[in-house]
């Protein structure tokens, strides 16, 4: 039976019902419903609806159902309530009788579906902060292991100055950290209870909202019921927050799907989060790489979806609202599992350093490193790098690399150059230069893997 069924004469028909109907997905708010519904008995107390015994009973059935939903949440799905509100006075009401006919008093279920669903972010933003740790984590310990694996770094994809596997690992930390706080910013704005606004204009029973606020672990009570039963606010940043999130993930996924080509080779995937092709015996294709590169696109789409859901919509509650939880579960979902699958990759990757040597060494990537040196024997900048440019196009011609050219033939250039400009061209020089905060040599990698542990208490 609905909630509502007095005003009216005739029966849902079957398909609006299960259009209509929310429970087949905010079944997953039930352990949130029972208990706001558990702490809202507790403030009918303090305004004399209920008296101390009758909020007792109501307690410990509502106990009783949280636990039996903990074991088996599934059994929600087998009712026809029209959503999880009025599934758990349901099933109080089959437990108590009347008195449970009681608990919704000065309450609605738009102030009630939004603070459900504000509970609920509240747990799964620390499920989530611990799998971006747990991310953060492998990042660092695989950084830690490849310190000396120097491998090229590019922009526009052309290989541009050699980098370590450390540095790479340490620029997703560092993403997946601004990622963290980003969740932690949220948390702040949605630590505020909606309870107590009831459908829109407040409850007409003067309790102490924020008391209730806290018992349920919020911080404080909305302002304005008003906008406290519309504001969806919360959903929007964590959908935002796992957008940002997903796009980190997918340009990881896209580095080492690179990485792992047959014309890279600087890394090999583990056999554990590869596959195989139905007619080619031969590949092992980097199927989770590519589905968290594929998986941004329906998290984007959510926050997309919902922003447009909620333009536009006229103060207060409106069924279009409805619409918050679809879009949020399945973002959120997708991305907990991206942010796994990305920590398993990382946890048996080889790395192929005499490749990422090799392909360093190649594609003139200490052009640069030439240009400094003339620098330094003082010739300005905007000079030196055509020199470069043009001793560039002639090794090319000579398929030599820069190291590779004689002295006299370097001399060409500049006569500048002597003999000191070997060591300077060496790839561990390039590295180590490059020694300011921030950079990749050696001991600032080593000094941000420190810092990154110390961090995460590793
Ligand atoms: N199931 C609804 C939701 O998720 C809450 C119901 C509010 N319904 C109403 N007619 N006021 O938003």
């Amino acid at each position: 039976m609905a909630l509502w069924g007095g005003r009216f004469s005739q029966a849902a028909d079957q398909r609006f019902k299960h259009f209509n109907d929310s429970l087949r997905f905010d079944y997953r708010l039930a352990e949130q419903d029972i208990i706001g519904s558990i702490a809202w008995s507790k403030a009918l107390v303090t305004v004399d609806v209920l008296s101390y015994d009758e909020q007792k009973k109501l307690e410990i059935a509502l106990t009783e159902l949280l636990d039996s939903v903990r074991q088996d949440p599934q059994q929600i799905l087998q009712s026809d309530a029209e959503d999880i509100h009025s599934w758990v006075e349901q099933k109080l009401i089959e437990k108590v009788g009347d008195l449970g006919k009681k608990l919704h008093t000065g309450r609605s279920r738009n102030d009630q579906s939004t603070t459900d669903l504000k509970l609920w972010c509240k747990a799964e933003i620390a499920h989530l902060i611990s799998a971006i740790n747990q991310l953060r984590k492998r990042l660092v310990l695989t950084a830690e292991q490849h310190q000396d694996a120097v491998m090229p770094g590019y922009t526009h994809l052309q290989r541009a100055q050699p980098v370590t596997f450390a540095h790479w690992c340490l620029a997703y930390y560092e993403m997946l950290t601004r990622d963290e706080s980003r969740l932690q910013d949220t948390l702040k704005r949605l630590d505020v209870s909606p309870l107590g606004c009831g459908a829109l204009a407040g409850t007409a029973y003067p309790m102490d909202r924020d008391l209730l606020a806290n018992w349920l672990g919020f911080s404080t009570a909305t302002n304005n019921s008003l906008d406290a039963v519309s504001d969806r606010d919360h959903v929007l940043e964590l959908l935002n927050n796992a957008s940002i999130g997903m796009v980190h993930l997918s340009r990881f996924a896209e580095d080492l799907i690179i990485f792992n080509s047959g014309e890279a080779n600087f890394v090999e995937l583990s056999d554990r989060v590869t596959s195989g092709s139905s007619l080619m015996p031969q590949k092992k294709n980097p199927d989770a790489l590519e589905l968290i590169r594929g998986k941004v696109g329906r998290v984007v789409g959510a926050l997309t979806g919902a922003m447009v859901t909620f333009k536009g919509l006229p103060l207060a509650y409106n069924k279009d609202l409805q619409e918050d939880k679809e879009h949020l579960f399945d973002a959120l979902d997708t991305w907990q599992v991206c942010l796994d699958m990305a920590s398993l990759v990382l946890e048996d990757i080889k790395i192929n350093y005499q490749n990422c040597q090799d392909a360093a060494k190649q594609g003139y990537s200490n052009a640069t490193e030439l240009a400094d040196y003339l620098v330094a024997k003082g010739i300005p900048f905007r000079q030196a790098h055509h020199i470069v440019g043009e001793a560039v196009v002639a090794a090319i011609a000579k398929q030599k690399a820069l190291e590779e050219l004689t002295l006299e033939e370097l001399k060409v250039f500049s006569d500048v150059i002597e003999n000191d400009v070997y060591p300077i061209l060496s790839l561990e020089s390039c590295l180590a230069k490059r020694s300011a905060k921030g950079g990749v040599s050696p001991i600032q990698v080593k000094f941000a893997i420190d810092n990154a542990k110390q961090q995460l208490s590793l």
